[in-house]
């Protein structure tokens, strides 16, 4: 068979450490909690897990401001709980994939303490400074992207919050430096690196040009030579700019870039204008031609990230499905639509249990981009429960609720109060009353891992849309000389009749209902079917 690198099959579980399992009783999940649950982990059958920052910040915007970007956080634990963590997951057949954010510091990071103090130290050009705060820039977070230090009598540029300094990528010696760093993590065993907003490393500040620059892909492929290539890397590049035509240059086959990309089309089709606070009903043909393009789009020309959640996007069963009445059969629908196409797929924690979005008021929330947009809009005019709506829809919050592990007190998750409010559904939506129960959301997962890795088709089948314009089903196929799979999936939460060509398909590998009647599609209803050359059935 093909030689193939090893995370083209692999299935990639994210943590969000601060929420995951907290084993001190301060409220924030750390190191030893993750390490407790690796069996968790390893029976869920994932292959790696990528873990949001755990180095040293002062945690404006929960690790994404790195302060030491060798060291980690005490919040989190030790350098020696990351070395344990790394030791014990690998021989549980996991890979750690750290994430490191390049485009910007933390303001305390001894580099930005050193460049505000005087144009003339050596740290200096490692940011990006302006006599004056031009073109007028906003940042991603809210305000201006500029900020004044009376010690230089300059403005420093922030895309995110004003402790969140973009660093200078122009800069030579700033790169080797993020290099050395690199190879220091990778020389410890480390499985991978995520890089965050990594389309914005070749930004042109003067142009006004902040993601997608004119020097982007050179940058990516020095980064390449210089600490990713010779090594067993995978490199996942976030990318909300990431389209089509520029994602074979990040994850060109020939590995001169990155492993895959990491993004974000789909996931921005409820924004109406482009505002993420103002989201719209998606309709399904939408979604299904965005989808089919970048299968499309990639086929032996890159590889692209599989999801529909990660910590800063609401939960999907809330977002486009039925968190309620059908919350479980809507998980597993999307579970098994996603896991069928080419690319690898992600879990972000909890969804595997098919946790939902929370609804709080604004007192209860602590992302900085949250509680921003809400005192933005607030100072516009505009009113508090439509504030509220959107918060409640898209903010990031959703996603960072404190993973649900038991009906207990803390959820399993702290001893002590939690860092943000525990989702009060813990009590029905929790691991514990998930693993071992054969019709539960965490087994279609498990199962789905398995099926991804006994099947060729998975991630070699050539992939067709079915049925593109049809408002409620979403079919394809993936196909190879020897193998086919066919998934049929019900988007919408009705009954509907399911057509001809969608039946008896093969050997059903999974369904969420537990019978199969031809003829119908139930709510939410999901249906994988496999067939090989021996044995084709139709
Ligand atoms: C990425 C992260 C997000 C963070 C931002 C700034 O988009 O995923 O959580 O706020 O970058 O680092």
């Amino acid at each position: 068979m093909e030689q193939h690198p090893w995370w083209q099959d692999a299935v990639i579980y994210q943590i969000y450490p601060r929420s995951y399992c907290d084993s001190n009783g301060d409220g924030v999940g750390d190191l030893p909690g993750i390490l407790s649950k690796l069996d968790y982990l390893q029976a869920l059958g994932v292959d790696a897990i990528w873990l949001s920052p755990v180095f040293r910040s002062p945690q404006d915007d929960n690790g994404y401001d790195i302060s030491d970007y060798r060291d980690i956080d005490p919040l989190f634990g030790t350098m020696e709980d990351m070395d344990r963590l790394i030791d014990q997951a690998g021989r549980q057949g996991i890979r750690i994939i750290m994430d490191l954010v390049l485009n910007h510091s933390s303001d305390e990071h001894p580099w930005f303490r050193e460049a505000r103090k005087s144009r003339e130290s050596p740290y200096h050009d490692f940011y990006i400074w302006k006599d004056r705060p031009e073109p007028p820039l906003r940042s991603g977070f809210g305000g201006s992207a500029w900020e004044w230090v009376p010690e230089v009598g300059q403005y420093y540029f922030h895309h995110f919050s004003r402790k969140q300094p973009d660093l200078n990528w122009d800069n030579p010696a700033l790169r080797q430096e993020l290099y050395a760093m690199i190879r220091a993590w990778a020389d410890r065993g480390i499985g991978g690196f995520r890089l965050d907003v990594v389309d914005h490393l070749g930004k042109e500040v003067d142009r006004g040009v902040i993601a997608d620059g004119p020097r982007l892909h050179e940058r990516l492929r020095e980064m390449s030579r210089e600490a990713f290539q010779g090594r067993d890397l995978v490199t996942v590049g976030e990318a909300w700019t990431a389209n089509t035509e520029n994602a074979p240059l990040y994850s060109a086959p020939d590995g001169s870039e990155l492993s895959m990309v990491f993004q974000f089309e789909h996931l921005t089709l409820d924004f109406r204008g482009g505002d993420k606070w103002d989201p719209r009903p998606i309709r399904l043909p939408e979604l299904k031609a965005v989808l089919a393009r970048w299968q499309r789009g990639l086929r032996g020309r890159g590889w692209n990230s599989l999801f529909w959640e990660n910590h800063d996007v609401p939960r999907i069963v809330s977002r486009w499905g039925d968190d309620g009445e059908y919350r479980v059969p809507c998980a597993k629908m999307f579970a098994v639509l996603y896991f069928g196409l080419q690319g690898t797929p992600y879990i972000y924690q909890g969804q595997e249990l098919g946790m939902t979005n929370a609804a709080y008021p604004i007192e209860d929330y602590r992302d900085i981009e949250l509680l921003n947009a809400y005192r933005e809009r607030r100072a516009r005019g505009m009113g508090e429960e439509e504030v509220m709506r959107a918060i409640h829809a898209m903010g990031r919050d959703n996603a960072r609720t404190p993973m649900q592990w038991q009906d207990a007190p803390g959820a399993g998750f702290t001893t002590g109060t939690p860092w943000l409010r525990i989702n009060p559904n813990f009590h029905e939506i929790n691991a514990e009353s998930q693993i071992g129960d054969p019709d539960s959301v965490f087994a279609c997962y498990q199962r789905l891992i398995r099926l991804r890795k006994t099947y060729p088709v998975f991630r070699e089948g050539d992939f067709t849309l079915l049925l593109p314009e049809d408002e409620d089903i979403f079919a394809y196929t993936r196909e190879t000389e020897r193998e086919r799979l066919l998934v049929v999936c019900n988007f919408h939460g009705r009954t509907i009749p399911c057509p001809a060509q969608l039946q008896r398909a093969g050997t059903p590998l999974i369904q969420n209902y537990p019978d199969a009647p031809a003829g119908l599609l139930r709510p939410y209803e999901a249906r994988m079917y496999y067939s090989a050359a021996e044995n084709k059935e139709d």
